[in-house]
């Protein structure tokens, strides 16, 4: 069972609750795993009330709850072991692990019972092992699973770009990974995996020299800039002095599975710096996006609707999801499902050629007057182009279409925990939930204290039998 105790955010004692309901009407143990607090006191009181309500194991994952998306960084293991020295029940320490080293590592300097990992299992699925397998052989033997136990196709999307996620960084693989990105049934998904590998496993055996991509095809330089892909094939030109770089820092040839290490926040910070100081000159030249009226649309947006014109249609989707047997347990599937399609964080899809590309916005106009007429149907403001309207600090997101506080999914969240609200476009409902979660805790006291009475008066009932109820008179002779 999952509870999502984080929903309380900032109510210290309401996670207790479930915890020990469950506790008293399992036969099974129950476990927990929390992020920690910023304030070390208040984490170890956090995670000793969750000890006292009954949860049999502990994962401390290092990290605070806004340390997400690109502001990551690293998992501080300081406040594991302090954990681990404070509580008495198992320890499972979560966050940083990238190769089995650390898992040891981990171990030494925490002293925790256990270590559970998530991402890196998804770039390295063999992280266990100790190994670092080709990210063919990987999905080969994953799409054969999947053949047997069927998944959504964007799981098997977004499992297969994790996996090939550093060939897929490849300027020269731009074409390759358009397809992956528009596969649809595992079949495709497998031609690209071959596609892969009959491009890679000479270099990977030796009989063609790896020597990184060339300076025009690195594409991990993380910038907004995008150019024509071409498919320039420069493997075989010789060793670039900066060849770290071009193959993104990896220790490792990029078709091995292998870790991928986030920039960490401040590189993030500094970038939202940029954007927005760039955002507010009004002397730069900037690449525009229009709709099919001549408004200005966002490059997320564009980039958004190009992923759903690659889509089939819904027949072909329907048919699609027959043949692949999808559809079924998502709700447990969910959890185990990495991001889909990973063009949507990275932000460096490539164009493509000019002819396609008009053909393109042709296709992504009719989708954006769609959209247009659905919104004036529905009475509802455009603003495909506005920004989040949070500016302490300054957010450079877009605003979520149907957001009701005007703010991006990662403000409009911040606020709804500040100021206990929901926001239906969002679909955040924190205030909803905690109300539920107050309900729930009134009507298990309130049960108990039915509970109590009865027994009291049960008690009181049996004393009555065993105290006669007028005394014996005595007969005087
Ligand atoms: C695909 C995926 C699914 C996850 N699902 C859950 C989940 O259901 N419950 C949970 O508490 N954490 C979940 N997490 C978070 C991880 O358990 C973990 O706390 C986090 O990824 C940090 O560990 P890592 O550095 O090893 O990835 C998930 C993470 C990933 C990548
Ligand atoms: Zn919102
Ligand atoms: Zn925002």
């Amino acid at each position: 069972m999952f509870i999502q105790t984080s929903t309380y955010g900032g109510v210290l004692s309401l996670p207790s609750f479930p915890v020990s309901t469950l506790h008293r009407h399992l036969a099974i143990p129950v476990t927990c795993k929390i992020r920690i607090f910023e304030d070390m006191a208040k984490t170890i009181r956090y995670a000793r009330m969750l000890q006292d309500a009954g949860a049999q194991m502990l994962t401390v994952h290092g990290r605070t709850r806004d340390q997400k998306g690109p502001l990551t960084g690293l998992a501080d293991w300081k406040y594991v072991r302090v954990l681990r020295q404070q509580l008495s029940i198992p320890i499972f320490s979560n966050g940083n692990i990238m190769s089995v080293h650390d898992v040891d590592r981990c171990i030494a300097e925490t002293g925790v019972n256990g270590v559970m990992t998530a991402e890196g299992n998804l770039h390295n699925p063999a992280l266990f092992e100790g190994v670092n397998p080709t990210a063919w052989s990987m999905a080969h033997e994953y799409l054969d699973l999947v053949e047997q136990y069927p998944a959504p196709i964007s799981y098997i999307r977004g499992h297969l770009f994790k996996l090939f996620h550093h060939l897929m960084h490849l300027k020269s693989n731009a074409a390759l990974r358009e397809k992956l990105a528009g596969s649809h049934s595992v079949a495709e998904f497998r031609t690209v995996v071959t596609q892969l590998e009959q491009k890679y496993l000479p270099y990977h055996e030796g009989t063609l020299l790896w020597t990184g991509e060339g300076d025009n095809d690195a594409t991990n330089n993380d910038d907004d800039t995008t150019t024509t892909s071409t498919g320039t094939e420069n493997e075989q030109q010789p060793s670039s002095p900066h060849r770290a770089k071009l193959d993104q820092n990896l220790h490792l040839p990029p078709w091995l599975c292998q870790p991928h290490i986030r920039a960490p926040p401040e590189v993030h910070r500094q970038k939202l710096q940029e954007a927005h100081r760039l955002a507010n000159d009004p002397t730069r030249e900037k690449r525009q996006f229009f709709d099919a009226h001549g408004n200005e649309i966002s490059r997320k947006r564009m980039k958004k609707m190009r992923r759903v014109q690659r889509r089939p249609k819904n027949k072909n989707r329907a048919q699609q999801r027959a043949l692949n047997g999808g559809g079924g347990g998502a709700g447990v599937q969910a959890a185990c499902s990495p991001d889909n399609d990973e063009s949507d964080d990275d932000g460096e899809e490539e164009d493509e050629d000019e002819g396609q590309q008009q053909q393109q916005q042709q296709q992504e106009n009719n989708i954006v007057r769609l959209n247009i007429s659905l919104a004036e149907a529905n009475g509802r403001r455009r603003r495909f182009d506005e920004l989040c309207k949070n500016d302490a600090p300054n957010c450079t997101n877009p605003m979520g279409m149907k957001c009701e506080h005007r703010l991006c999914r990662t403000c409009c969240k911040s606020k709804c925990y500040r100021e206990n609200r929901d926001c239906a476009g969002h679909k955040i409902r924190i205030k909803s939930r905690r109300e539920k979660a107050i309900a729930l805790t009134r009507a298990e006291q309130e049960a108990q204290r039915t509970i109590d009475e009865e027994q009291e008066q049960q008690k009181c009932a049996d004393v009555e039998m065993l105290v006669p109820a007028e005394e014996p008179t005595i007969e005087r002779s």
